[in-house]
């Protein structure tokens, strides 16, 4: 039996262990990381064991409820943790191979910020208010690439024409608040672009927008990652906005990976309660007027995690396994035994839920 407190707790380990050195090529691979914050009221477990990775030309979605610990993993990798609170007692980060939580700061710096580009839901809040959009996109080609401020402007300009913006040359000299939310959104992501990366982490990047912008921004973010051929890391609580851009998916649950599986499969036969759950509470056109399901009850507090399966007190399917026994990420197969690549169940009840 495991129990979530214990350092040496493997339920997450699907993958693993493999030599330290195998990452496998992986563009970024992040392996049993933990994240845990000390704070006045205890030490909140926001990340326990998250294992995934992302190669280039591919996009990983990583989905949850609010809290789930999507977005404290993201800023590990991307070195803006609050630290202190925030510490990172256990985990590694490759980044090509290197673990970027041992590397010296002058080769972190390297890879953050240049080979790996992050994108915020809330633009406004990302941008100066009192500097052109021009004058900030150029900023990233004067500091980064040490360009006039002519030739940086020019840049600016053709980076606004890639993400689309109309206008871009009139518009170049605009501040943000003269911008609508997709057109500020698509101003980060030409921001996120400017230095070329390797991977863009993108955190619900659509979030703030009405839906139909949505969709329009995410196919944009799509287009962009294909022709630059880069990693893509998508974070969303909304599995209906990642549906058509992602090819595989790791559902996370109270600081874990319950789930993964390529996209499509997921939202066809999915093997974990909770995913089932978030899948049913989606609007569907083809069952209009139905009501829509909702997951009973709330995340735990991170404070004090539920024994067993951190979900037990939400499932419909909780047993007493469940409420002792943390459920290890176990590869997922057809009745018959046939392996089914990618996918994987942290539920100690996995094949009554995809076969059942
Ligand atoms: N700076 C912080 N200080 C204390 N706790 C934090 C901090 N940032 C995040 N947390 C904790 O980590 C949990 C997971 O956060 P987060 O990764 O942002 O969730 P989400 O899946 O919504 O992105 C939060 O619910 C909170 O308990
Ligand atoms: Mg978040």
């Amino acid at each position: 039996m495991t129990s979530i407190d214990s350092p040496l707790d493997k339920t997450t380990a699907v993958p693993r262990p493999r030599s330290s050195g195998d990452h496998e090529g992986h563009l970024l691979e992040v392996r049993d990381l933990h994240v845990e914050f000390h704070t006045r009221d205890g030490v909140a477990k926001a990340v326990n064991g998250v294992n995934y990775s992302v190669d280039a030309g591919e996009t990983l979605a990583v989905l949850g409820e609010s809290g789930s610990g999507k977005s404290v993993t993201a800023q590990a990798v991307m070195g803006i943790l609050d630290m202190p609170p925030g510490r990172i007692p256990q985990g590694q980060i490759f980044f090509r191979g290197q673990d970027m939580l041992t590397m010296s700061a002058e080769e972190r710096r390297k890879i953050r910020g240049r080979k790996i580009a992050m994108i915020f839901q809330d633009a406004l809040s990302s941008l100066n208010p009192v500097l052109s959009v021009g004058y900030q996109l150029g900023e990233m080609f004067r500091v980064h690439q040490g360009l006039s401020k002519k030739d940086a402007k020019a840049k600016a300009i053709e980076l606004m024409d890639r993400v689309k913006i109309p206008a871009a040359k009139a518009r170049v000299g605009d501040y943000p608040h003269q911008f609508s939310g997709g057109m500020r959104q698509r101003i980060m992501i030409a921001m996120a672009l400017a230095l070329e990366p390797d991977l863009i982490i993108a955190d619900e990047p659509t979030t703030a927008l009405d839906v139909t912008v949505q969709a329009q921004v995410m196919d944009l973010l799509a287009e962009l990652q294909r022709e630059y051929n880069m990693g893509l890391i998508l974070i969303t609580h909304d599995l209906g906005v990642v549906a058509d851009v992602a090819d595989k998916i790791a559902v996370m649950y109270a600081g874990r990976i319950v789930e993964t599986a390529p996209v499509h499969e997921l939202y066809k036969r999915p093997a974990h309660p909770y995913a089932r759950g978030l899948l049913d509470s989606i609007p569907r056109l083809d069952q209009k007027g139905q009501e829509l399901y909702a997951i009973k009850g709330l995340p735990p507090n991170l404070l004090k995690i539920p024994a067993g399966c951190a979900f037990n007190p939400r499932c419909p399917k909780a047993d007493d396994i469940c409420r002792t026994e943390i459920p290890a990420l176990a590869p997922v197969t057809e009745q018959d035994g046939t392996e089914l690549p990618g996918r994987g169940s942290a539920c100690h009840f996995w094949k009554e839920t995809i076969h059942g």
